[in-house]
């Protein structure tokens, strides 16, 4: 049989995926694969039965149907400030996950750097080594996840083509402040390197935390690749909706990737998710009220299991410090938690580069009364003695 692509060696499947299902095997409250729980916005359920009637069932528009962009467009605008032609700015993907595949092939040729942050979201990596990139790796250190600027500096002389920033962070909770931004962007200028940033999580900040779009920042709009999705700001991830947004150059090429790659996405979808680009600020506002309400709840539940973690600042993920429960290492801890626990999580070292085995990655995308649930299991951590 012939060998598969080399390129293919450099990472494996999903560990997310794969505690997914040993949660259902388990009976486990899955908070390992992140998305909210609950249906959306019922105005967008009857947006999507009104577009499975209209005239939406054959492809849109490789690069997006115009009413979504447009809407798309207002929407940024009205967050952000930036006023973005809707046909030369954007490009409507399947998901942020195809947004970021599109960034990479068209910022970068087989060979060049590109500089993740480390602990990662997993895709940055893969999409890294798809488009024949080589990831260097800074890290964010625990408790606060900031990186270290000489370390950074040292990695931007490496002269790599572009930086990825996750902004708020899955998996550390990470809100880069305005200063950071700047500072990432003032050496992505200096070293003319793409700033490639996934924003999916920008409505899920808590206060005191605001998030920074750093294409709206001053001079890095024309470097700036913003990768972003309707899935977590309105509860559709199964909807694949993101896009791209950047200068018109740069979205002339990802066009092409995304046409090549995809075609578009899915027409009726779009068609309906205009509904939800129409929203108040109201709605918003709703969105993270609730999921701050949902982080003091699991963060409440924690408290009593006896472990230590780094409150998030942003999107819906903790790290969980489980090294005294003294496991070998964290895959270990992760998968007793699951299967005697009943709480499924991730373990932290599928989202770093160094040797780090101390966490697990938990959610809390879920109804109040099943983190309320996960909390109570949680805390029979400490009841039992296995944490002193
Ligand atoms: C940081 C980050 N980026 C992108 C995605 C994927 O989003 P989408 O559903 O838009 O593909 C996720 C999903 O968990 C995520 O956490």
């Amino acid at each position: 049989m012939p060998v598969t692509a080399s390129r293919l060696h450099g990472f494996t499947e999903s560990v997310i995926r794969g505690m997914s299902r040993l949660a259902n095997q388990h009976g486990a409250i899955n908070l390992a694969q992140g998305f909210p729980e609950g249906n959306p916005p019922e105005a967008l359920v009857e947006a999507l039965e009104r577009a499975a009637r209209g005239p939406h069932h054959q492809y849109a528009m490789t690069w997006g149907a115009p009413r979504f962009r447009q809407a798309l467009a207002r929407k940024i605008n009205r967050f952000t400030g930036l006023e973005l032609d809707p046909d030369q700015n954007l490009v409507v993907t399947c998901g942020s996950t195809e947004a970021m595949m599109v960034a990479l092939m068209t910022a970068c040729n087989p060979g060049d750097r590109v500089i993740v942050f480390s602990p990662f979201y997993e895709n940055y990596v893969a999409d890294t080594i798809l488009s024949g990139a080589i990831p260097i790796f800074v890290p964010l250190r625990a408790p606060d996840f900031c990186y270290d600027p000489e370390e950074l500096r040292a990695a931007f002389a490496q002269n790599p083509k572009a930086i990825i920033v996750c902004n708020p962070s899955n998996p550390c909770g990470k809100v880069f402040s305005r200063e950071e931004l700047l500072e990432i962007g003032g050496l992505a200028e200096k070293h003319d390197a793409f700033v490639i940033t996934d924003e999916v999580y920008e409505h899920i900040v808590f206060a005191p935390h605001v998030h920074t779009s750093t294409a709206a920042l001053l001079g890095l709009f024309d470097r700036t690749i913003t990768c972003n999705s309707l899935s977590k700001t309105y509860s559709i991830t199964g909807w694949r909706l993101g896009f791209v947004q950047a200068a018109p150059a740069i979205i002339a090429q990802a066009k092409k990737v995304h046409d090549f790659l995809t075609v578009g996405a899915a027409a009726p979808l779009q068609e309906a998710a205009v509904t939800g680009l129409e929203f108040p600020d109201s709605y918003y506002e709703g969105l993270t009220n609730a999921y701050t309400r949902r982080r003091d709840v699991f963060l409440e539940g924690l408290g009593a299991s006896g472990l230590t973690w780094t409150a998030p600042q942003g999107a819906y993920f903790v790290m969980v410090d489980v090294s005294p429960l003294g496991f070998a290492s964290d895959v270990e801890a992760t998968e007793w938690i699951t299967r005697e626990i009943g709480v499924a999580g991730v373990p932290g070292s599928s989202f770093f580069r160094e040797p780090e085995t101390r966490y697990v990655r938990f959610h809390f995308a879920k109804e109040e009364a099943t983190l309320r649930l996960a909390g109570e299991r949680l805390s029979l951590l400490k009841k039992n003695g296995y944490v002193r």
